[in-house]
C-alpha cells in the first residue's frame, strides 16, 4: 500500500508481474514522512522502501542511485561519477566529490591529431572517452552517514536487474535511437540491443549487471576497484583504445570537500564547490541579479529574464577562464563570489541592451553541439537529514561502451575537460588552461546539487541534470521560490531559459512566453528554442512543516514516499 496523502496527477503504465507496474507520481504533499524524488519511479520507490525499513536519507540516496543504475541506464550509473551536498539532522554540512578522474596515461593533447585538430568523437564516444569512475566509491563514502548495511541498500537494484522491469516509452525511444551507437562502440553483444525495436512495456533484464551488483554486495567497494569488476573494466579497455589502468582504479578516492555556503536574501545556500562550477556560478548569478532585485518583477518577464541572462553571461565567462579542479589550479572561489568583484562585473549591465559577450570575457573560439544526460536525486527524511545528489555518465549512455561481462555503461566524462582551448565540449562550453587535461585531474562539472536553509532549517532540496544548463536551472528554481514567490510545482515546471556566455544565444524552452522573446530580440538578444531544459527534482518544506515534493514534468521523474 502506498502512503500518499496527495498526488496531483498519476500516470499508470500497467503490464503485469513484479516490476511492470509503474506509477509515475509528479507531486506529493506530506507531513512527518520522508520523500525521494528521482528520474524514475522504480528508483524513487527503491529509496522510499529503504526509508520505510528504517533507513535515513543517506541510506535512501545510496539505494536510489543503485536502482537508477539499473532502471535508468542513460544516466544512472556505477560507471560514472557524481556529487553529493547534504546536511545531517544535527546541522553538519557535507559535500562529497566522487567525480571521475583523468587516467594516469591521459595528456592535454590526447584528442588532437597530427595537425593539432581536436577530435570530439574520441572524447565523447568509446573507451578513450572514459574517466576513472567514482560512483561506487562515493556511495561507500556516503555509508558513513547511513544506518543500514550496504548489502541491504543494494538489494532493490539487484532485484530489478535480475527480474527485469518494463521500460517506459521514453526509454524505448532512447534505446532505439542509440542502437547504432551501441553497435559501433561495443565489440560484444549487449542487452541494450535487440533485433527488433524496443517498445513501451518491454522487459529489460540485466543478468550481467545483477551479477556485478551481487559481487559488490558480497565484497564491497574493493570488488569494483580491484576485484573481478575491475578486471572486466580493464579487459574492456584492451578491446579498443581505452587507457584506464589497474592503478587508476585502485587509486580512485572520493574527496570530502568544504561545501560552498553563501547568503541570499535571508537564506543560506549550500552548494557544490570546485571541481564543479555549479556552486560558484549559482553564487555569482544570485548575487549579481540581487543588485537589480528580481522580486520587483514577474518570473519570465522581460525585465527579470534580461537581468538573469546578463548575470549568467558574466558568470559563464568566468567559468571558461578561471574554473577547474582546485587540486591542480589556484582556487579563485573567494575572489569570484566577492561583492567587490561582482559589482565591478555588473557595472557594464544595461537594462536596455544585450551586453556583447566579448566585453565580459576573453573569447578564443566557439560553436555548439547539444546532447544531454545526467540525473538528480533529492531526498528528505523524517529525521531532518537532507541530501541532494547529481550523478552522471555525461552524455546519454556515456561513452556508449558497456563493460563486457559486467553489464554497465562507462562514462564519457573526459569531454568535460577543455580538450583544446576554445574547442567547445558537447554542451558548447569552452575553456582553457584551468580545465585542461592532466593525469589524475577531475574535469570541471556544472552539476549543482543544492540545499537552501532558512534559520538553520532545510527549506529546499534541489538539483537537475542538463550539462551547462544545470546551474541556470537551479538559479531559476531558487529565485522562483524566493523572489517570485511561486509554488514548488511552478518553480520546477515553468518554461526555462539559459545563457552561457558562448555561444552568444539565449536558449529557451519551446513554451517560453513569446512576448518576452520579442522584447529580448529588440534589445539585441538572439533566441534559440529547444524542446526541453533539465529535469529538476525539488523538495520544499514550508513554514507549517508540510513537505512539497515535485518531480519534473519533462520526463518519467517521480516522487517516492516513505
Ligand atoms: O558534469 C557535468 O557538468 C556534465 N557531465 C553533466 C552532464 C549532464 O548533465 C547531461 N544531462 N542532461
Amino acid at each position: 500500500m502506498k502512503k500518499i496523502l496527495y498526488a496531483s496527477f498519476l500516470l499508470s503504465i500497467t503490464v503485469s508481474a513484479q516490476y511492470t507496474d509503474i506509477n509515475i507520481i509528479k507531486e506529493v504533499k506530506v507531513k512527518n514522512k520522508g520523500v525521494v524524488v528521482s528520474a524514475h519511479p522504480l528508483a524513487s520507490e527503491a529509496g522510499a522502501k529503504i526509508l520505510r525499513q528504517g533507513g535515513n536519507a543517506f541510506d535512501a540516496v545510496i539505494a536510489t542511485q543503485l536502482a537508477l543504475a539499473v532502471v535508468y541506464p542513460q544516466a544512472g550509473n556505477i560507471g560514472g561519477g557524481g556529487f553529493m551536498v547534504a546536511t545531517t539532522a544535527e546541522g553538519k554540512k557535507i559535500a562529497l566529490d566522487y567525480r571521475e578522474t583523468a587516467p594516469s596515461k591521459a595528456s592535454f593533447d590526447m584528442y588532437w591529431d597530427k595537425e593539432g585538430n581536436a577530435n570530439v568523437d574520441l572524447s565523447q564516444n568509446g573507451r578513450l572517452a572514459v574517466g576513472v569512475p567514482g560512483s561506487i566509491s562515493g556511495m561507500f563514502e556516503t555509508l558513513k552517514y547511513a544506518k543500514l548495511p550496504f548489502s541491504k541498500l543494494i538489494e532493490p537494484a539487484i532485484d530489478l536487474a535480475d527480474k527485469g522491469f518494463a521500460i517506459t516509452e521514453q526509454e524505448a525511444g532512447l534505446l532505439n535511437s542509440h542502437k547504432a551507437d551501441f553497435l559501433k562502440n561495443n565489440k560484444n553483444k549487449t542487452v541494450f540491443v535487440k533485433d527488433t525495436d524496443w517498445k513501451i512495456g518491454d522487459l529489460l533484464i540485466q543478468k550481467e549487471l545483477a551479477e556485478t551488483l551481487k559481487r559488490i554486495q558480497k565484497s564491497g567497494e574493493k570488488e569494483f576497484y580491484q576485484g573481478k569488476t575491475a578486471d572486466l573494466i580493464l579487459a574492456e579497455m584492451k578491446l579498443g583504445n581505452g587507457i584506464v589502468q589497474s592503478q587508476d582504479l585502485k587509486n580512485y578516492k572520493t574527496k570530502e570537500r568544504k561545501p560552498l555556503v553563501f547568503d541570499y536574501k535571508g537564506h543560506q545556500i549550500v552548494s557544490m564547490p570546485f571541481p564543479s562550477s555549479g556552486g560558484v556560478l549559482l553564487a555569482q548569478m544570485l548575487k549579481m541579479s540581487a543588485y537589480e532585485d528580481l522580486s520587483k518583477y514577474q518570473q519570465n518577464s522581460t525585465e527579470a529574464v534580461q537581468i538573469m541572462v546578463e548575470a549568467e553571461r558574466r558568470a559563464y565567462a568566468d567559468r571558461a577562464e578561471y574554473m577547474g579542479d582546485p587540486d591542480f589550479i589556484q582556487d579563485k572561489t573567494a575572489m569570484l563570489i566577492s561583492d567587490e568583484y561582482l559589482k565591478s562585473r555588473w557595472k557594464s549591465y544595461s537594462p536596455k541592451l544585450a551586453t556583447p559577450s566579448k566585453d565580459v570575457g576573453n573569447i578564443i573560439n566557439s560553436n555548439r553541439k547539444e546532447s544531454t544526460e545526467t540525473t538528480q536525486v533529492s531526498i528528505l527524511d523524517k529525521f531532518g537529514n537532507a541530501v541532494s545528489v547529481t550523478t552522471t555518465l555525461n552524455g546519454l549512455y556515456g561513452s556508449k561502451t558497456v563493460v563486457s561481462g559486467a553489464g554497465f555503461f562507462l562514462n564519457n566524462e573526459m569531454d568535460d575537460f577543455s580538450i583544446k582551448p576554445g574547442v567547445p565540449n558537447m554542451f558548447g562550453a569552452v575553456g582553457g588552461e584551468a580545465n585542461k587535461i592532466e593525469p589524475g585531474k577531475r574535469m570541471l562539472s556544472s552539476m549543482t546539487p543544492t540545499l537552501v536553509l532558512k534559520d538553520n532549517k532545510v527549506k529546499i532540496v534541489v538539483g537537475t541534470p542538463g550539462g551547462t544548463t544545470i546551474p541556470t536551472s537551479v538559479f531559476q528554481a531558487i529565485v522562483g521560490v524566493i523572489d517570485f514567490k511561486q509554488n514548488t510545482n511552478f518553480s520546477v515546471n515553468a518554461p526555462k531559459f539559459h545563457h552561457q556566455w558562448l555561444p552568444e544565444i539565449v536558449t529557451v524552452e519551446k513554451n517560453f512566453p513569446s512576448a518576452t522573446i520579442k522584447d529580448l530580440e529588440k534589445m539585441g538578444y538572439k533566441i534559440d528554442k529547444r524542446s526541453q531544459i533539465g529535469r529538476t527534482e525539488m523538495i520544499l518544506i514550508d513554514d507549517n512543516k508540510t513537505v512539497h515534493a515535485v518531480a519534473d514534468g519533462r520526463g518519467d521523474d517521480s516522487v517516492g514516499v516513505e
